[in-house]
């Protein structure tokens, strides 16, 4: 008998791309999203790859009563939580918002799962190391204050799952994203940014395309090889088959702890400049650019060390970063009609 799985937050950018792999792998995926961060472009493009409709439930994880009635429907043997707002900067303006949705969101999910005893996966993110010590960050890097609510949340989250493990029975896995970039080599699912970019590779995309008129790069003056910030940019799709081991890990009752925690990223730091630069290669294009002020509360510096991932988990990065920023290109290009 197949295993179903709970996907909050699946019509967007990471769940639809976790869907994808989740149901290709054999799992029976249910999504449930409010779509208050996106419309149905991404579902369509889940439904047309996997050449089936797949359940969407349109619900808001605050909503206790749709919460409870929505485990009462299906027999869940895991979820996977991704449903939240996630704007940095928004979350700075509007703390009580991001407190509010992020929080009771998952503290609904919590009760359910706890009740049915549901696996839960947690979306985090490496947000949660802040600037860190050393590099790269490994699980036991130590967690600093969080420079903004969203990332407060992301801590919170992360510490309510540990906490109702620890006293529930439950089994539960947090995975820390760094840097998820690029879209589904069909081109069918891929990052939708509602106005004007905050991340890096959308900006990107959208300048090449015509829709901006020029990237700036935030800072040219790190103590960093070239001056710009590196990061640990990971292709969706590896990011998404991060997912699929982890659900099976748990509902193979595989885990060594009942609550585990494990970086998802390459390994591989790279530099705002050479990714500019590969995409400008890999796409043989020109890219409008300037170099800006930094911008206020990023870090110099972030990678992964990913190699426990690779041994609990089984999972490695595979793609090249030149094949990620292709496939951003190609969803760019495909939703302007090109
Ligand atoms: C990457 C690099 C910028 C835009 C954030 C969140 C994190 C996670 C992912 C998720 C930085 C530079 C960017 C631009 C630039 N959140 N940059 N010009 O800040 O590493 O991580 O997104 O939902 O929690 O903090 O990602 O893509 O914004 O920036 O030069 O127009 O690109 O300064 O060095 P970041 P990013």
């Amino acid at each position: 008998m197949s295993k179903t799985v709970l996907v909050s937050g699946g019509a967007g950018f990471i769940g639809s791309h976790v869907t994808v792999e989740l149901s290709q792998a054999g799992y029976d995926v249910v999504i449930a999203d409010n779509m208050s961060n996106c419309d149905e472009t991404n579902y369509k493009g889940v439904c047309a790859i996997l050449g089936k409709t797949l359940p969407l439930i349109k619900m808001d994880f605050c909503d206790e009563a749709a919460v409870k009635a929505l485990f009462a429907k299906y027999r869940f043997d895991a979820l996977i939580h991704f449903a939240a707002f996630k704007a940095v900067g928004e979350s700075v303006a509007e703390p009580l918002m991001y407190y509010k949705n992020n929080l009771d969101s998952f503290l609904n999910i919590l009760q359910a799962a706890r009740e049915h005893g549901t696996n839960v996966l947690f979306s985090s993110s490496a947000t949660v190391y802040g600037e860190p010590d050393e590099t790269p960050v490994t699980e036991q890097s130590p967690r600093k204050p969080a420079t903004s609510p969203y990332g407060n949340t992301k801590q919170m989250c992360e510490d309510f799952l540990r906490d109702c493990v620890a006293a529930y029975g439950m089994h539960g896995i947090a995975l820390c994203y760094f840097n998820p970039i690029g879209a589904h080599p069909s081109a069918l699912i891929g990052e939708l940014p509602r106005g004007v970019p905050n991340n890096l590779v959308p900006f990107i995309t959208q300048t090449a395309i015509g829709k901006r008129e020029c990237l700036s790069i935030f800072g040219n003056d790190y103590p960093t090889p070239d001056g710009t910030c590196l990061r640990d940019y990971i292709d969706i799709v590896d990011l998404a088959k991060a997912h699929v081991c982890a659900v099976t890990r748990m509902v193979e009752g595989k885990m060594d702890e009942p609550y585990e925690i494990f970086n998802i990223g390459t390994g591989r730091p790279v530099s705002v400049l050479e990714l500019v630069n590969s995409f400008q290669k890999v796409n043989a294009l020109k890219l409008n650019y300037r170099f800006a002020p930094r911008r206020e509360g990023d870090v110099t510096a972030v990678w992964a060390d990913p190699s426990l991932a690779e041994k609990k988990l089984g999972w490695k990065a595979t793609r090249t970063v030149e094949e990620t920023l292709a496939s951003a290109w190609a969803w760019e290009k495909r939703l302007a009609g090109k």
